[in-house]
């Protein structure tokens, strides 16, 4: 197996096969198959909400890449009369700086600084964006699963939801989805962890416990709400009750980046993923928890993923990976997100073919009719 992975790490170093998980599935006995907001996956590499998932091009690069599920850009949510109240976070902003970041453990990584945050053009654009996402959804093992992203109104302490909004972006987005629920991802972002409407620790809990009924509510054919929450300017312990308070969601994705009150933006790298994995690892030890976690944060390794999967998280959405000098991956041809699943699949030494062997060989995982499962994974992780 493992030979055969150095071979062909360096046989594909120009194209990957098509379908590449039916090919580890058939070559290595290993189904990589994951979960997002209940939708099944053929494996775990997905695109976190941004700049990368502005356009039907990028959509349409990312399905012929074969990866597994992309979220949109975080639409910024409007009343019917086009009132938005979290305007601040529709500003326009395209210029994106790729940097190096040392972590506080001393290794290199990767951040992107941007000063930018959620979509800039009209809800209407937005829409033909969804609908286009819809199609690749319905299509199937042709297609990619794609899910809209929103900020919808976050109340100051004392003050009521802007119910408008919260029902004419639903709806908007649900007509534009057609038939079925809507899946949504709901954005709490690091802009907004360092803005002062986040200052109150009782009143982010009661965000997040609120909005997945308010836009169930306001979803004709009822939706399916993946909250991303966000690493607060709070403690680890902090982390854990926002964690609980997002019980009724049908999925967490964790956690977005961390802010930088000084520079005033947000970054990501080695201390963003020690700081999830951290958190998620202390969730662990209390027990099982909500379901349907889905990894965000510096996954630039198979390995990486595998870390957040023994801490339950049944897929992962990268953004920094798929933004790094052409010069950084190991394949020779094809798109940024190619070029990323060559290396996170089949590196030798930190792809997720290897980690997945290297956790039968310690015992953690075992073979199902002669394969291994990537669920499995994380399914230990409900044994603390
Ligand atoms: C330039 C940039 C823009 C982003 N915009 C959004 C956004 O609009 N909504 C959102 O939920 N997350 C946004 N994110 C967060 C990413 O989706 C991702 O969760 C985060 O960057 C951590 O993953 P990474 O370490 O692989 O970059 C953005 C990240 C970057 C770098």
């Amino acid at each position: 197996m493992r030979a055969r992975l150095s071979t062909d790490f360096d046989r594909f170093r120009g194209e990957l096969p098509r379908d590449f998980d039916d090919y580890v599935r058939q070559a290595y006995h290993i189904d990589l198959t994951a979960r997002y907001l209940g939708y099944q996956l053929p494996h775990p590499f997905g695109k976190g909400s941004g700049q990368l998932s502005l356009n039907p091009e990028q959509l349409e690069a990312d399905r012929a890449a074969g990866l597994a599920f992309v979220v949109l850009k975080t639409l910024i949510a409007e009343t019917a009369s086009g009132e938005r109240s979290m305007s601040a976070w529709a500003i326009h902003e395209t210029r994106m700086a790729v940097e190096r970041r040392t972590g506080l453990n001393g290794r290199a990584g990767w951040t992107v600084t941007w000063k930018g945050r959620g979509w800039d053009r009209s809800l209407d654009e937005y829409l033909a964006l969804v609908r286009t996402g819809r199609d690749l959804t319905r299509a199937g093992k042709d297609g990619m699963l794609v899910v809209p992203s929103v900020k919808y109104n976050l109340p100051r302490l004392g003050e009521s939801f802007v119910e408008a909004e919260y029902v004419h972006t639903t709806a908007a987005l649900a007509d534009a989805w057609g038939e079925g629920q809507l899946p949504v991802e709901k954005d709490f972002s690091p802009t907004l962890a360092g803005d002062r409407l986040a200052d109150e620790r009782t009143q982010i809990l009661h965000w997040i416990a609120e909005v997945p009924r308010r836009i169930r509510a306001a979803s004709p054919n009822g939706a399916r709400v993946q909250l991303k929450l966000m690493n607060a300017r709070f403690d680890d312990e902090f982390q854990l009750e926002m964690v609980a308070a997002a019980r009724d969601a049908d999925g967490v994705t964790v956690f977005n980046r961390l802010f930088d009150s000084e520079r005033r933006v947000a970054y990501g790298g080695w201390d963003l993923s020690d700081r999830n994995l951290r958190v998620l690892d202390a969730r662990k030890a209390r027990g099982p928890g909500p379901n349907g976690f889905s990894a965000t944060g510096n996954i630039c390794s198979g390995r990486l993923l595998l870390e957040y999967a023994r801490l339950g998280c049944q897929s992962g959405q990268l953004h920094t990976f798929f933004q790094l000098p052409l010069g950084e991956y190991p394949a020779t041809a094809g798109s940024r997100t190619a070029r990323a699943l060559h290396v996170l699949v089949f590196d030798p030494k930190d792809g997720i073919i290897s980690g997945i062997l290297d956790l039968e060989e310690q015992g953690a995982i075992h073979r199902h009719n002669g394969e291994l499962r990537f669920l499995d994974v994380c399914s230990a992780a409900s044994q603390p």
